[in-house]
């Protein structure tokens, strides 16, 4: 292993993950290959920008030709794609987009790493391919599928794609399924940073539902480490979930907040649910600890905390992202719910 294409390395995760290799592994090249959509922020690899071992080439995982030429062009011997269309909210307004990345677009990669010989591929997915899991379950990486938003099914579609090409071709592949993921970077769309910059202006909260739906929390330090884990020692065709171990419900992660940012649960609004909304995730990660894979991140309100004061300290990171696009998708998900919103 010696040159990385990471696919998506300009995402919240995938970025995460750039950073940490880009300085822990001078002896890697890492070329990140990202199509630059709304999620897809070149603010996100400034600490990495002029380090000798980092380069960034714009490109389309689902466009042949594009894939092809970064191989051809930077010796490419290691794929690890987080290139994906991630938000949930999203993939129920308009799902092609998702369809088109996630599963084509793996299928494209995984394909043309097959016919470029290369050495390993890492494959990052979720555990939303689970489902919503019932009583005190907490899933392992042998149990079914069960994806129920479009986003988790396209997942799905992904996670399975690289077995087949594993089982099928022999492409040395790996997988892991990460939980729900927090930290500085992070596309103002997802529950926490949302609501920290929302909060941070004293604007409403819009929670879903009752808000008792519960999240597995993991920081994205520690998400990057278990993929960094994985792709070091995970074993050819096996999958990995990357857990934080921390189930919370939506409603007490809120209030948590908004004792970190001394703000008024007045804030708080209940809106009509998300449609299909996965009422539990949680998982198992016993496998991956067996690689040596411990989190930075154990205990959650200082994990927060440190998190709300990046969001503070960095208002020039998020406040351009909230403009533009992001205003439209905010009136097509919001608007309507807010206006039948109870406190
Ligand atoms: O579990 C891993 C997954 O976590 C990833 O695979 C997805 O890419 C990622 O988006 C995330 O999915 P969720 O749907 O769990 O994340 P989200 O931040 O959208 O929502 C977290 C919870 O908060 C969920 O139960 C819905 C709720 N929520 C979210 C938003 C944005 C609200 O109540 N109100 C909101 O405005």
């Amino acid at each position: 292993m010696k040159n990385i294409l990471v696919t998506g390395g300009a995402g919240f995760i995938g970025s995460a993950f750039v950073r940490r290799m880009v300085s822990k592994h001078p002896e890697y090249a890492i070329v990140v290959f990202d199509k630059m959509t709304y999620a897809g922020n070149t603010d996100n690899l400034i600490p990495v920008s002029k380090s000798q071992n980092f380069q960034l080439v714009q490109g389309d995982i689902a466009d042949r030709e594009a894939v092809r030429s970064a191989f051809e062009s930077y010796g490419i011997d290691t794929v690890v794609n987080f290139a994906a269309e991630t938000h949930v909210d999203r993939s129920i307004l308009s799902p092609d987009a998702f369809i088109y990345s996630n599963v084509v677009g793996v299928h494209i990669l995984l394909e043309s790493a097959q016919k470029h010989g290369i050495e390993r591929f890492l494959h990052v997915s979720t555990d939303e391919v689970y489902g919503d899991i019932e009583g005190d379950h907490l899933s392992v990486e042998d149990d079914p599928f069960k994806p129920n938003s479009p986003y988790a099914a396209s997942k799905a579609g992904g996670d399975l794609m690289v077995r087949a090409y594993h089982v099928t071709h022999g492409l040395n592949t790996v997988v892991t399924r990460g939980s729900n993921t927090f930290g500085p970077y992070q596309y103002p769309e997802k529950l926490i940073p949302f609501f920290i910059t929302e909060a941070l202006e004293d604007r409403p909260l819009p929670v879903y539902g009752d808000g008792l739906q519960m999240r597995d929390w993991l920081h994205v330090d520690d998400h990057a480490g278990g993929v960094e884990t994985v792709l070091l020692k995970g074993k050819a065709g096996e999958a990995y979930n990357i857990a934080g171990e921390n189930q919370e419900h939506n409603i007490d992660v809120i209030r948590l907040m908004l004792k970190l940012l001394n703000k008024p649960e007045t804030l708080i609004k209940y809106v009509p649910d998300r449609e299909g909304h996965d009422r539990r995730y949680g998982m198992k990660c016993d496998k991956l600890k067996a690689l040596g894979w411990e989190r930075e991140y154990n205990q959650f309100e200082p994990a927060v905390e440190k998190t709300i004061a990046w969001y503070k300290e960095n208002e020039w990171w998020w406040r351009k992202i909230k403009t533009g696009e992001y205003l439209e998708y905010y009136k097509q998900q919001y608007a309507a719910r807010l206006a039948a919103a109870s406190s």
